[in-house]
Parts: C-alpha cells; sequence; structure tokens
C-alpha cells in the first residue's frame, strides 16, 4: 500500500464525469464504502450524463443527498471552470483526481473528432495542469486517468494485451484517448506526477446509455424492434460489468504504484454474433430480430485484455460472469423504463437515424 493511502481516505477526492455510466458507479462504491471521503463530481452535463444516475432512482441507492457530496457543473477543457471545481474542493483542493470525463462513443467519433479531442485529450492537460501546484506541494496525492483497451488497438489471436505492449489506435475515439494517456505519462515523466492510468475492456451494466451495443440492442428489443449487427458480427469482445471495473478503479487508486496502467478485463471474450443471441433469448425473441447492417469503417476486429497484473498487484478479480450480468442488466432494463423513456427523446432519435438510417 502507498503511504498515501491513509490521507487518501480522508479527503476530498474530484471525480470527473461523475454523472456518467462509469463515473457514477465508481461515486456510488466510494460513498457506501469509505466514510471519511467526500465527492466533489465535476460533470459538464453533455448528452449521455445522467443525474439520476446519482439520485437512488430506479433500484440503486442514491448518494446525491449525501453531505460528503458535492457537484459542480464544469467543463475540464475550460481551465477557469477546472479552477472553480478545485476550489470547491477545499481551501487545499482535491487530494485526488480521478478522471472519468471523456466522450466515449466510436461511432460519433466518425462523424466528428472534435469534442473527442476536446474531452479526451485537451480536457487531461487542463486538468493535469490544474493538479501539477497541488501535486508540488504535496496536497493532491494521486491523478488516475481511466483509459480505455481501445488504445491497444485491433489485437491478432491468441494474444490478450499486457500493460507494456505498444499504443496503436484506429478510431478518432481511441486517438483522443491516447493522446490523453500521452500526456498523464508526459507528466509522469517530466514532473514525477503521482499518475495512474487504467485500461478497461467493454463495460455494460444497468443505466448505460442505450447508444452502445448492450444497452441499445436491450432497449431495441424490448421495443420489438431489429437489432444492428455490424458486418458479419463475427468481431470479439471482452465484456466487464461496470461494478467490477469502478471496484478496479478503487483498487489502483488505492493500492496501485505511481507511474503504472492496470489493466481490468471480465474474463469473457465473445463474438457480436454470440452475444446478440444470448440478447435474443433473454428478450424471447428468434434470429429474425437480426438485421446485418454495413460495417463501421476501421471496425476493430478483436480486443482482449491480460489483467494478471491487477489481480497480482491490487488483489483485484471480476464478481461478475457474463450470463449473471447480462440477466441483472436486462431485469434493469426492464423495470427502469422511465429511466429509458426520457433518454430516448427527439435527440436521440435524430441520432439513431443518423447512425443507422443511411447505412
Ligand atoms: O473496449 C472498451 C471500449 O468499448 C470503450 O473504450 C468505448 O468507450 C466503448 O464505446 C466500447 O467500444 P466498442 O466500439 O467496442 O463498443 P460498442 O458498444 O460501440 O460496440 C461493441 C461491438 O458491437 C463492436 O464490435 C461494434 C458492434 N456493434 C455496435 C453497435 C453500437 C454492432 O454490431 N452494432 C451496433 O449497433
Amino acid at each position: 500500500m502507498p503511504s498515501s493511502t491513509d490521507s487518501l481516505l480522508h479527503g476530498t477526492w474530484l471525480v470527473t464525469g461523475g454523472c456518467g455510466f462509469i463515473g457514477s458507479e465508481f461515486i456510488r462504491q466510494t460513498i457506501a464504502a469509505y466514510p471519511h471521503v467526500n465527492i466533489v463530481n465535476v460533470d459538464s452535463l453533455s448528452y449521455a450524463a445522467s443525474p439520476e444516475r446519482l439520485a437512488g432512482v430506479g433500484g440503486v441507492g442514491g448518494v446525491a443527498d449525501s453531505p460528503r457530496y458535492k457537484f459542480v457543473k464544469a467543463n475540464i477543457a475550460h481551465p477557469q471552470e477546472v479552477q472553480s471545481a478545485f476550489a470547491a474542493c477545499g481551501t487545499n483542493g482535491p487530494t485526488a483526481i480521478i478522471n472519468f470525463a471523456a466522450e466515449s462513443h466510436v461511432d460519433r467519433s466518425l462523424f466528428t473528432g472534435v469534442p473527442f479531442v476536446m474531452a479526451n485529450t485537451l480536457g487531461v492537460q487542463v486538468l493535469l495542469e490544474a493538479a501539477r501546484p497541488l501535486v508540488q506541494k504535496g496536497s493532491c496525492k494521486r491523478f488516475l486517468q481511466v483509459s480505455t483497451d481501445e488504445v491497444y488497438g485491433d489485437i491478432a489471436p491468441p494474444h490478450r494485451s499486457v500493460e507494456t505492449d505498444p499504443i496503436h489506435t484506429s478510431s478518432p475515439y481511441s486517438a483522443s484517448k491516447a493522446g490523453g494517456e500521452l500526456l498523464v505519462q508526459a507528466f509522469i515523466r517530466s514532473f514525477g506526477f503521482p499518475a495512474i492510468i487504467t485500461r478497461c475492456s467493454n463495460n455494460y451494466g444497468p443505466w448505460h446509455w442505450p447508444e452502445k451495443m448492450i444497452p441499445l440492442f436491450i432497449t431495441r428489443l424490448m421495443a420489438g424492434k431489429k437489432v444492428p449487427v455490424y458486418g458479419d458480427g463475427l468481431q470479439r469482445r471482452d465484456w466487464i460489468h461496470v461494478e467490477d471495473h469502478a471496484a478496479g478503479i478503487l483498487a489502483a487508486l488505492l493500492r496501485g504504484r505511481d507511474g503504472e496502467i492496470y489493466n481490468f478485463d471480465g474474463e469473457v471474450e465473445i463474438d457480436n454474433l454470440s452475444l446478440t443471441k444470448k440478447l435474443l433469448a433473454l428478450a424471447n425473441r428468434d434470429e429474425s430480430f437480426i438485421e446485418y447492417v454495413k460495417d463501421r469503417p476501421g471496425h476493430d476486429r478483436r480486443y482482449a485484455l491480460d489483467s494478471a497484473k491487477s489481480q497480482r498487484e491490487l488483489g483485484w478479480k471480476q464478481k461478475w460472469t457474463l450470463d449473471a450480468g447480462l440477466q441483472q442488466t436486462f431485469n434493469w432494463f426492464v423495470a427502469n423504463r422511465s429511466w429509458l423513456d426520457k433518454v430516448l427523446d427527439e435527440k436521440y432519435q435524430q441520432y439513431y437515424a443518423q447512425q443507422y438510417d443511411v447505412r
């Protein structure tokens, strides 16, 4: 354990993107597990943010009313807004910064990469610069950058990416995430920054925004609509439940070594078609509900991660199996139609038409 762990557990953590799918799960777990940690959640409330994720609706406990939780609306790419967010952490600023804020959908990045570079690359640099004086004076003890397995790019079987593998990106999304990571690594090298990078495989679970494959397919099947499978559907991904990912980030924050990278995967590699069939079975639909559509440009064929280092050094291990996690996720969506109805608004329908109707 780093000597800083005790002070980390008695401070204020600045969590960016805490109204997002993964950031909100991290906040829920932190508030529940660490009674002396305060959270300042900084979120720009862009399209995929949903404050309800912290408000305790949908059968998951709320934290928004906790005296240990504060929300600040701010964009991490804007230095002045970041300064206000730091000030909300108290006179010494945050003791730790955990950066979840990101534009994350590959297909959207193929329309325009500008918001991706702003949030995923420029935003990281702004945060790092804001944190630097606090790191120098010793009040900010950790900077954790949440990244993705997509930075490794297409991986030929049977290899599973390890943390020392090179970065080889394919989409504007993954390139912008790699840019953010490289800036963190530059701060580690140049300024001895106490930073950690985590890379995770495909997440799923309750509250997932229905543009990613699993929540999109569940939502469409619930509405009796076909699901759009890209290309031949034989691309392979690893799927991790969001609870396991958030637990991994907590473990890396508290037990990781400065300057290190940690992978997290779900230990379930599966092709899209097989995963689709599992979702069809959950929804009680047959294969006539599959619609093969034009492939995604530059589509990575396979991602696969090796998380042995995280298991060994952090004592972390996934808890969810894919089948149990999919069942729980499916049940959650069925039980939370009211959230879905809100999310599937006119803007969402426009996105869907732009993304799929032209295919
Ligand atoms: O690997 C981690 C990454 O996983 C994260 O860094 C990204 O933020 C996240 O978006 C995700 O990227 P993917 O592109 O793998 O996720 P997505 O859910 O968009 O797609 C999963 C697979 O399903 C991929 O092979 C494309 C395919 N797909 C996706 C959609 C949305 C379809 O066949 N049809 C679809 O409509």
